[in-house]
């Protein structure tokens, strides 16, 4: 009688161990699981910082551009005294008038090489998501003009 209780006691903490083992490590990662979702919902809005475009193309202006294109747009910064073909003068009206504003925005964005020109001028691939900034970018190229 009492070795098979002490029998059917070995069994059983055996088979449970054997169980929890086997059901704790199920259990591991289906509880994160099941309690991420939960929280999720309420922080999701993700409040992007309103930043202006205009603000944004003129600090972009002065940080990526006058190194070449110069303060004033005449194509005398710093940097681009190596450079051959020069960049433009932007103040030139008759260099105003002989480009669309679609092909600024397409030099800002894909560089020279991307239209056709030298590809010295530097490609600006991520304002390509910023189409806003770019526009802006634009109206400083073109209120450069003298
Ligand atoms: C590393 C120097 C360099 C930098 C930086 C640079 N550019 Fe240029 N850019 C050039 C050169 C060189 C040209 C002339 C390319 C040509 O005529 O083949 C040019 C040409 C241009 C043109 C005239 C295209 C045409 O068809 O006449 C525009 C507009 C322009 N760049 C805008 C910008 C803007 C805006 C920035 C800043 C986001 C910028 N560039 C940054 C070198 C640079």
């Amino acid at each position: 009688m009492r070795a098979k209780w002490i029998g059917l006691l070995i069994g059983l903490s055996i088979g449970i161990s054997g169980i929890s083992g086997c059901t704790s490590k199920d259990a591991a990662p289906a509880e994160p699981k099941a309690a991420e979702p939960a929280p999720a919902p309420a922080p999701a809005p993700a409040a992007e910082p309103a930043v202006d475009p205009v603000a944004e193309a003129q600090q972009i202006f002065k940080d990526r551009c006058t190194v070449c294109h110069g303060e004033t747009g005449k194509g005398d910064g710093d940097g681009s005294a190596a450079l051959d073909p020069k960049p433009r003068d932007f103040t030139l009206p008759e260099w105003q008038d002989s480009v669309t504003d679609d092909h600024i925005k397409k030099i800002i964005v894909y560089g020279g090489a991307g239209v056709g020109k030298a590809p010295t001028m530097p490609a600006n691939p991520d304002l390509d998501a910023k189409p806003e900034v770019v526009a802006e970018l634009v109206k400083v190229v073109r209120g450069l003009a003298k």
